[in-house]
């Protein structure tokens, strides 16, 4: 023991190393409560966010959303991770990383438009459907699955910089 080191306290007849094993012990509970505490939310999280991109993706895949028979799937292949072209020759975007392209100006519009925007605009122009609700559970679906095929992707707000 250094000198100047004070001796610990101990218990009479409570041997050191008994001490320390306590301290061990503390520090272990300590530890598992910490990690708990940080990883419940995420916990929490995990499986309303999955079924929600999974839902995303059924509705991408499903005729519901139009009156055509078609789905999203129709125009943007492999789930949105393949590009495309229209029969005109437009040419369909792959849709990994849109979710972090918007909100974004649009030329056509003539103003910035979100993602759920674009969303709407695909299904009354593209499925000649009745658009989403924006706050309603199918468009937070495919808001989900969208950004999900979006993760890690740095969010490009067309050259802006903060
Ligand atoms: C008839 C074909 C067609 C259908 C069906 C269609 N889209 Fe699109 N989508 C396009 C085309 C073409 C573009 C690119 C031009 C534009 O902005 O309209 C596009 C663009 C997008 C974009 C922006 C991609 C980017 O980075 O520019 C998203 C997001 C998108 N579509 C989602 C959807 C969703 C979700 C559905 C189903 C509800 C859907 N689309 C149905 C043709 C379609």
């Amino acid at each position: 023991m250094p000198a100047g080191y004070p001796a610990l306290a101990q218990t009479p007849g409570t041997p050191r190393n008994i001490m320390s094993l306590r301290k061990i012990s503390c520090t272990v509970v300590a530890m598992a409560v910490c990690a708990l505490t940080f990883t419940a939310p995420a916990l929490a999280a995990e499986k309303p966010m999955q079924a929600a991109i999974h839902e995303g993706g059924q509705l991408f895949a499903a005729a519901s959303l139009g009156v055509n028979g078609e789905s999203c799937m129709t125009c943007h292949r492999g789930g949105g991770r393949v590009e495309g072209m229209l029969p005109t020759g437009k040419k369909i975007p792959s849709l990994i990383g849109a979710a972090a392209s918007f909100p974004r100006y649009n030329e056509r519009a003539g103003r910035v438009i979100t993602l759920g925007m674009q969303i709407n605009s695909c299904i009354t122009n593209g499925l000649h459907g009745m658009p989403l609700s924006y706050d309603g559970p199918k468009m937070v679906a495919l808001i989900s699955y969208l950004t999900d095929l979006s993760q890690g992707r740095p969010i490009d707000l067309q050259g802006v910089e903060r």
